[in-house]
């Protein structure tokens, strides 16, 4: 089946796509990204994404490459085209295309837009939410703008590299005063000792994760309350349960961090329980 994507405003057969060798986003790391899940056709959670998408823009000045309805129609019209029923949508805008040098373009120049949609095994997901997933611990090296979504993803890539080495499906990071900020591409959740869902605050040391504003929502919905406080190793050797959100799983049960088991080894009621909750919530 011929795969297309959208650059710059056309669709294009995506193994023929292209942007320029002196596009900012190659040069620099220059732009920001945004993925979108697709379930049975439809996109998740759309509006938060662009919101946080123009967010990220915003942060960097760099300017919408197209109004919000026209992403919107690009969007689902790759999802049309590339026959996805679950998979997902990635938008990248990067500041565009410039002689080298690194300041902004003066005078500035037109954003990149790259638009692709692919298919994503979903019962594969289902499977390994069903049996739970190991985490790695990683020393935390990233910026001090992780708030930001920047395509700028190095320490991530090797997290995640040293993750799948050691058997693992993520990777969390480790600040230097000993709490966990988030995973290298995913938020992360403890349900403690004491029994309290907790989660790092948004702030400017993690992503603010679409899945988990739309969990916390779900939780104080059902009468779960969330602990906002962050998490040490300490406290995830004592944790009942843990788990990982993101866009294109969800929540994911964790029942392995480092050298330490979580609760009994299998994933917990309340993971299995909010994991549930999301996705009957996103279908209907
Ligand atoms: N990653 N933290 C980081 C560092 C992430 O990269 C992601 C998502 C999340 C979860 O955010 P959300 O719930 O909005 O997907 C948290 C995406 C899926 C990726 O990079 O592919």
């Amino acid at each position: 089946m011929t795969r297309f994507a959208h650059v710059n405003g056309r669709y294009v057969r995506q193994a023929a796509a292209s942007v320029h060798v002196e596009d900012r986003g190659f040069q620099f790391a220059d732009g920001v990204y945004e993925v979108c899940a697709v379930r049975d056709g439809w996109l998740v959670d759309e509006g938060p994404h662009i919101d946080r998408l123009e967010r990220s823009l915003s942060e960097l000045r760099i300017g919408m490459p197209v109004a919000r309805s026209a992403l919107g129609v690009i969007m689902r019209e790759l999802v049309s085209r590339n026959r996805v029923a679950d998979g997902l949508v990635y938008i990248q805008v990067t500041r565009g295309q410039a002689r080298r040098d690194h300041g902004f373009p003066n005078p500035p120049v037109p954003p990149t837009l790259v638009v692709t949609a692919r298919s994503l095994d979903r019962a594969s997901f289902d499977r390994r939410a069903a049996s739970g997933v190991k985490v790695l611990l990683t020393p935390e090296i990233r910026w001090a703008r992780c708030d930001i979504k920047s395509v700028s993803l190095l320490p991530n890539v090797l997290a995640k590299q040293d993750a799948r080495e050691a058997g693992c499906f993520e990777a969390w990071f480790v600040a230097p005063d000993g709490t966990i900020t988030e995973g290298a591409s995913s938020n992360a959740w403890l349900v403690d000792a004491a029994g309290r869902l907790r989660t790092r605050a948004n702030s400017s040391r993690i992503l603010p994760g679409i899945t988990r504003a739309e969990i916390m929502s779900l939780c104080r919905q059902h009468g779960l309350t969330c602990d906002e406080t962050p998490f040490t190793e300490e406290d995830i050797r004592t944790a009942r349960e843990a788990f990982v959100t993101a866009a294109t799983y969800g929540a994911m049960p964790v029942v392995q961090v480092g050298d330490h088991r979580i609760g009994d080894g299998t994933p917990g009621p309340i993971a299995r329980r909010i994991r549930d909750l999301y996705w009957t919530t996103r279908e209907s």
